[in-house]
């Protein structure tokens, strides 16, 4: 995989473009972001970004590799966050920014007293529209989670727990290629399959009941995200079988309905209608539809009523539509999607 300043370059025209000469970057997932590395833990690294140049503060355990994969950051040999306000005093940085939904406490609190300017959300909003190479990446990595499914499906026997059958569906990503997980796993049997966010447990699989499996992989540093549901068994219940079909309908149909210039609550809403149409079922569809994903395994837009956004081509999302019978079993069927001018692509396909 190659590595690529790209995000940096798109940042800094934002940044002219908005008359801003600088920004400080402290979040993980935004140091990752824009650095195109994998930082492993929060206070890792910092990042202070001019119209020219990419300053990343960091410890000197990183530096061989840094120097090697991305030569586009200046490095410097700190982790203070005084540190980071004397480079940019130094630079005689005027309209230097720092986005308060990604800053902590104390060095948004330092950054306020030393005359950075508060900017909220500035960092989602340049995660929103992808670069051709995020793309590929997403993709490479949908495809390698699309891939294991059809294997771990094979290798599934009853008896195994769900933390056995994580490990399972876990290893056979690695195996393809994945290179770590794009959240932890939902590995729900039976019942459990009714918790959307089940916590997986030592319960064994037995014949005849549904598996509900919630799960993705790194690939390039960006996620997948995909979900199915199955009856594992001969036949399954006349029960799984009608809210099956009805949750791959609402899938369908948001897929339709999730267009460039079509408001991001639009499917949900639609999807909410379409469950109460048939059977007055809206009450067990309890999660959003949807969101995006990048670097982290939610970004916006989210794809809930809450939220005011407009789709564009080139947003990547989650379509996830579920039913959840509480005691019983629960349904969703997920798909990561990019957003085109005139058609959509599943990407977990
Ligand atoms: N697929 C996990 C989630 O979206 O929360
Ligand atoms: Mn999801």
């Amino acid at each position: 995989m190659k590595f690529t300043a790209e995000k940096i370059k798109k940042l800094q025209v934002w940044l002219k473009q908005n008359r801003f000469d600088g920004c400080a970057v402290t979040d993980l997932d935004g140091v990752n972001f824009f650095s195109d590395f994998c930082f492993a833990g929060q206070g890792d690294a910092y990042l202070l970004i001019t119209l020219k140049k990419a300053y990343c503060f960091t410890k000197k355990m990183y530096a061989v590799d840094l120097k090697k994969k991305t030569p586009y950051l200046t490095l410097v040999d700190s982790l203070y966050f005084e540190d980071i306000v004397k480079k940019a005093q130094s630079l005689k940085l005027k309209n230097c920014i720092f986005d308060t939904t990604a800053t902590g406490y104390i060095a948004g609190t330092l950054f306020y007293k030393n005359g950075f300017k508060e900017y909220a959300g500035f960092i989602g909003k340049l995660k929103e529209i992808k670069t051709e190479t995020e793309i590929a990446r997403i993709k490479k990595a949908c495809s390698i989670s699309f891939r294991a499914y059809d294997i771990f499906r094979k290798k599934l026997k009853a008896g195994m727990t769900e933390l056995e059958a994580t490990s399972l569906l876990e290893n056979i990503m690695q195996s393809l290629g994945g290179e770590g997980l794009a959240f932890n796993t939902i590995m729900a049997f039976g019942e459990n399959s009714a918790n959307p966010h089940h916590i997986n447990s030592n319960r064994k699989l037995k014949q005849n009941e549904p598996v509900l499996l919630d799960y993705g992989c790194r690939y390039g540093g960006y996620c997948s995200d995909i979900t199915r549901t199955f009856w594992f068994g001969k036949k399954p219940s006349g029960e799984f079988n009608k809210a099956y079909a009805l949750v791959k309908a609402a899938h369908d149909l948001a897929l339709k309905l999730a267009k460039p210039s079509a408001p991001a609550c639009l499917p949900h809403n639609c999807v909410c209608d379409f469950f109460e149409d048939n059977g007055k079922l809206k009450k067990y569809f309890i999660h959003g539809l949807g969101h995006s994903l990048g670097t982290a395994i939610h970004e916006p837009p989210f794809m809930n009523p809450r939220t005011d956004e407009i789709l564009k081509a080139g947003h990547i999302i989650t379509i996830e539509p579920g039913l959840y019978f509480e005691g019983k079993f629960g349904i969703r069927y997920e798909d990561t999607v990019l957003i085109g001018e005139d058609k959509n692509k599943i990407l977990t396909k």
